[in-house]
């Protein structure tokens, strides 16, 4: 079956489980669970149960879509993500965002937990991403390129959609929410960075750096759906001084941060 097919596959056994076609999909981080609770949930689908999409192995992260509402959006939600270190293929990796437009996704907003590189920046500090550097050692559009998927040659001069940034913004001058703004560097892991990596991330325009979302947000403009991403800052690296990090620092400040996470995206959704 053609990698085309696959998605198709998938897409018509979800449709066959949901009674509304969902406009906005969530991608949750690390930690970030919590955001789940913002749905008023319709369905859930384990991962296990849906023919062709990987497992996800990596704690902190649950492996199920689930549908829903939020206002009067029809949205799905990804808790539990693929990770490239975890050993999936960028096209395993990204599969679930061309399920998402399959299914009829227009707009995407992606999560995730990244560590800080720029110096002014606080543990617990939400930073919405206008713009990335993808440092994964594969790209995920390599390969044949299939029309029906998207262009084979895609302009990237503005991923993260402007109004969406704008309207983030609006929301967290409202709510009093302490929100940053970014470059997010993705690099593959599974190590955390050197203090020698950190500085040269943030000498080559990174303010913070994380695992994921880069191959997902290249995919998810490649079918053209628009995207909005923030990351909750889970720890830094900006001093000379090593500063050791372990993943489960990394969940414990990421759940600390998901409720103002989830109020920001909850507006957000309402907004558009
Ligand atoms: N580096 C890479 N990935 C991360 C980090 C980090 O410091 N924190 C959370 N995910």
């Amino acid at each position: 079956m053609s990698f085309y097919d696959k998605i198709q596959a998938t897409a018509t056994y979800i449709k066959t489980k949901i009674q509304h076609q969902p406009g906005v999909a969530i991608i949750l981080g690390s930690g970030l669970s919590g955001l789940a609770d913002l749905i008023s949930k319709e369905i859930e689908i384990p991962y296990s149960e849906i023919p062709n999409f990987p497992l996800s192995t990596v704690e902190g992260h649950d492996g199920k879509l689930v549908f829903g509402t939020i206002g009067n959006q029809q949205v799905m939600l990804m808790a539990g993500r693929f990770h490239y270190y975890e050993g999936y293929s960028m096209q395993e990796v990204t599969f679930p965002i061309r399920v998402m437009k399959a299914l009829g996704v227009h707009t995407v907003i992606v999560s995730n937990a990244a560590g800080g590189t720029n110096p002014t920046f606080a543990i617990g500090d939400l930073m919405i991403i206008n713009d990335h550097i993808n440092l994964f050692p594969e790209h995920p559009l390599r390969g044949p390129n299939d029309p029906r998927m998207g262009v084979r040659f895609l302009d990237m001069s503005s991923p993260y959609d402007t109004d969406l940034i704008t309207k983030a913004r609006e929301i967290a001058a409202e709510s009093n929410i302490k929100l940053r703004e970014g470059v997010y560097v993705g690099l593959q892991g599974p190590t955390f960075e050197t203090p020698a990596e950190y500085r040269w991330l943030h000498t080559i325009g990174g303010d913070a750096v994380g695992m994921s979302t880069v191959p997902e947000v290249i995919v998810a403009r490649h079918c053209e759906m628009k995207v909005f991403a923030i990351s909750v800052i889970t720890d830094l690296g900006v001093t000379d001084t090593p500063v050791t990090i372990s993943h489960q620092e990394v969940l414990e400040a990421a759940n600390a941060a998901a409720p103002v996470m989830a109020g920001l995206v909850e507006k957000l959704v309402k907004k558009m």
